[in-house]
């Protein structure tokens, strides 16, 4: 979101009274340009929930989170999460704590950053290669999943069941729509694997992809 819209909105929810929950989840991964300043770090009214997770710099089993709140809902944040499960076990605090002291987070979001905008073209060219004009893909200049939509009707429902049977696994984005005409096309996760793994599995979407393809033509 453009700076202009970001300091409208702020000034939209100071003068509404409501909040803005910015959950921040993949921005470390960012590939083009300098990082965008928050919504939290811009507001001054004290109008922005930040929510930050560690699921994606670190791993998602490591089930550690964070909020940055305005002073005032502390007290209501914490007897939630009292109430909830306490706090997230001690232990894992500790070493991430550790981890971070000693600078070794930083160190390891600047070696997976490029491990990801390879891996990111990795699956953008070898699935155009592979599916030239049926697709069209929105690269993305951040985080770790892209999205492809296909020109033509194919069905991207068909196509993740076909391509899960040759032991690929993609979200398909037509049943996300609530209210605009749902068009098809695929969620692609690319971290978490090889550019090997990925040239592979490229290959087999493709074909997934095609069969459905043909057998709508036929
Ligand atoms: C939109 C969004 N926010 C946050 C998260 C992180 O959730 P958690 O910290 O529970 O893994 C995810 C995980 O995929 C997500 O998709």
């Amino acid at each position: 979101m453009a700076m202009s819209r970001r300091l409208d909105l702020i000034a939209w929810a100071a003068k509404s009274g409501a909040w803005i929950i910015e959950d921040d989840y993949d921005s470390e991964f960012r590939y083009i340009g300098r990082p965008l300043a928050s919504l939290q770090g811009l507001d001054r009214d004290g109008c922005v929930i930040y929510v930050g997770t560690l699921s994606k710099i670190l791993f998602p089993g490591i089930r550690l989170g964070f909020a940055v709140l305005p002073e005032s809902l502390i007290p209501v944040f914490k007897a939630a999460r009292y109430l909830a499960d306490r706090q997230p076990p001690t232990p894992h605090q500790t070493i991430v704590a550790e981890f971070m002291r000693q600078g070794l987070l930083t160190s390891h979001i600047r070696r997976m950053r490029q491990r990801y905008r390879e891996a990111r073209d990795v699956v953008v060219d070898s699935i155009s290669r592979e599916l030239g004009d049926l697709i069209e893909i929105e690269v993305p200049e951040c985080g770790i999943q892209l999205v492809l939509h296909f020109r033509e009707a194919i069905s991207d429902l068909a196509v993740t069941a076909e391509a899960r049977r040759a032991g690929v696994v993609v979200k398909p984005v037509s049943p996300l729509y609530l209210e605009a005409e749902p068009r098809s096309g695929l969620v692609l996760g690319y971290s978490g694997f090889d550019p090997h793994q990925l040239r592979a599995a490229a290959v087999k979407l493709a074909k997934a992809t095609l069969a459905v393809a043909r057998r709508k033509a036929s």
